[in-house]
């Protein structure tokens, strides 16, 4: 039986076994320390979840909103977000999993109520029922939303194989994404638009899954989506969600990093990769750790964010006892962690389920033993795991990231920031362009947060500039920096970064 500790000795307990898993403090990389954030783009404190939304990143917003002391609240002190995959069904018949929901999350997302089959019962039909409870419970509770998913070969309907063809695809996906993404329009924080469309083993052009809407549409079925969820809601994140990115398969990767190279040249409307993350004790051991950063570096230079969307961690090959369950369990979230919280274009965690007492993995990966899974931060009785901790401490150490702006204010603001380091001149050319005119401050951060150079400040004008970081001014050793650009626009906040890659 599970003894009861208090809070402060299960952590205490927590650490101590940690640490001895893990082999020591020396274990953790040099943890960097909090980028700052200007008080005066922060000053603004907001009430609807709108507001939040611009804020989500904000910590002093964060803070306020959130009134306990879940991972939620952590996460907003350094402008990220945790969350978990829920279920209206849940919600409204667990309490006590009701209240867990709105300590531990700042955002959430639907496991099942917005996939085609749920919303769909016929081609002309929508039920809207369970997607609008959950909205309505995250915009009652001020946590955010992300829906999921607007375009996946899984979770059709029965009706779609015998109604949906090549000619009427187009038609079928564009009023699909026009009615769900326009019913939630300004509420939703970012949309799952397309689902794991990549699959090497399929062995189309690309890489691209064969998929119902591969096969009906070619590959620009992609851009179709995008572009109608972007015009359906201008203010959401549009998201492209797959998965095993962990492991040397390059094949996945590489399809996954040029299609997303592809969407940006096109000006597809795309904000951020999802990397779903639901992993396995047994295959955590053959994770790619530095091919997986350079994933991560990879997508970040894009101009992407990125979010991991669905983590869990299958426990099927680790002994009975939950003690020793909880602890492979935790330290892979930790090593997880470890490695995404890295990367400073990583904006979330959000686990795919809160609590063992309600995990997907029972069904689709039993145990042999009879006992159910142990995958996520919450045991079935809603108490904090080890896996908990794991993540508490990570969200504790990891850098404060950028406070950022709606993305629509973003992207009318300043259309793009590029920085391109020439090693042959020793300089680091920035270009960006404002659509409207603006006073801004431009500066380069290093990891430890501390403006190294001041580049500019001052107005200016609407169209391209370009300016110049000398290498040898403030002598930059070579490494990661961030190039900020901030500024206010009619009074509302506005700010742009991008990471900058330098070898001297
Ligand atoms: C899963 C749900 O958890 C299950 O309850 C459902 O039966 C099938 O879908 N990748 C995804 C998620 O993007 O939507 C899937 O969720 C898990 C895999």
């Amino acid at each position: 039986m599970d003894m009861v500790l208090s809070p402060q000795n299960a952590r205490r307990r927590f650490l101590q076994r940690f640490l001895r898993l893990v082999g020591g403090v020396s274990f953790f990389p040099t943890l960097v320390a909090s980028l700052p954030t200007s008080s005066s783009i922060m000053a603004n404190t907001h009430d609807t979840i709108l507001d939040t939304m611009n804020n989500m990143v904000g910590v002093d917003a964060g803070a306020e909103i959130l009134a306990s002391d879940g991972l939620g609240v952590l996460a907003a002190a350094k402008n990220m977000f945790y969350g978990a995959a829920t279920a209206a069904e849940r919600l409204r018949v667990d309490a006590a999993y009701n209240s867990a929901i709105t300590r531990e999350c700042n955002i959430i997302v639907p496991e099942y109520e917005m996939k085609w089959d749920k919303l769909r019962p016929s081609p002309t039909v929508f039920n809207f029922t369970d997607a609008d409870y959950l909205v309505n419970f995250a915009r009652q509770n001020k946590i955010l939303f992300r829906g999921h998913t607007l375009c996946w070969h899984r979770a059709l309907p029965t009706w779609f194989a015998s109604t949906v063809n090549a000619s009427n695809a187009a038609q079928y996906l564009t009023n699909h994404i026009q009615t769900v993404v326009g019913r939630y329009k300004g509420q939703i924080h970012s949309w799952d638009v397309v689902n794991e469309a990549i699959e090497p083993t399929d062995k189309k052009p690309n890489n691209l899954r064969n998929s119902s809407w591969y096969k009906f549409l070619g590959e620009n079925y992609l851009e179709l989506a995008f572009n109608t969820a972007a015009q359906a809601d201008p203010k959401a994140m549009l998201v492209y969600n797959d998965y095993g990115v962990e492991y040397n398969d390059p094949a996945r990767r590489d399809g996954i990093l040029t299609l997303l190279q592809r969407l940006k040249a096109k000006n597809v409307p795309i904000h951020a990769l999802g990397i779903q993350g639901h992993l396995t004790y047994k295959d955590f051991a053959t994770v790619d750790t530095s091919g997986f950063r350079t994933f991560l570096r990879d997508v970040a230079s894009l101009g992407l964010k990125i979010f991991i969307t669905e983590f869990d961690c299958d426990d099927t090959t680790l002994p009975t006892d939950n003690q020793q369950r909880d602890t492979g369990v935790a330290k892979v979230y930790g090593d997880y962690a470890a490695i995404v919280f890295n990367e400073l274009a990583v904006q979330g965690f959000i686990t795919w389920g809160l609590t063992d007492k309600y995990s997907s993995i029972n069904s689709t990966a039993p145990r042999s033993d009879g006992q159910q899974q142990r995958p996520l931060p919450l045991d079935a009785a809603l108490e904090r795991k080890m896996a908990w901790y794991s993540l508490e401490f990570w969200f504790k150490q990891t850098a404060k990231r950028p406070a950022t702006t709606l993305v629509e204010q973003a992207q009318e603001t300043i259309a793009f920031l590029e920085c391109f380091p020439n090693p042959a001149t020793d300089r680091v050319n920035i270009r960006f362009r404002c659509e409207q005119a603006m006073e801004l401050r431009i500066g380069i951060v290093d990891l430890q947060g501390r403006e190294i150079v001041h580049i500019a400040s001052g107005a200016f004008e609407r169209g391209e500039h370009t300016l110049a970081w000398e290498l040898a001014d403030g002598d930059a050793a070579s490494g990661m920096y961030v190039c900020t650009l901030v500024g206010t626009l009619n009074g509302a906040s506005v700010q742009r970064s991008q990471h900058i890659l330098v070898t001297r």
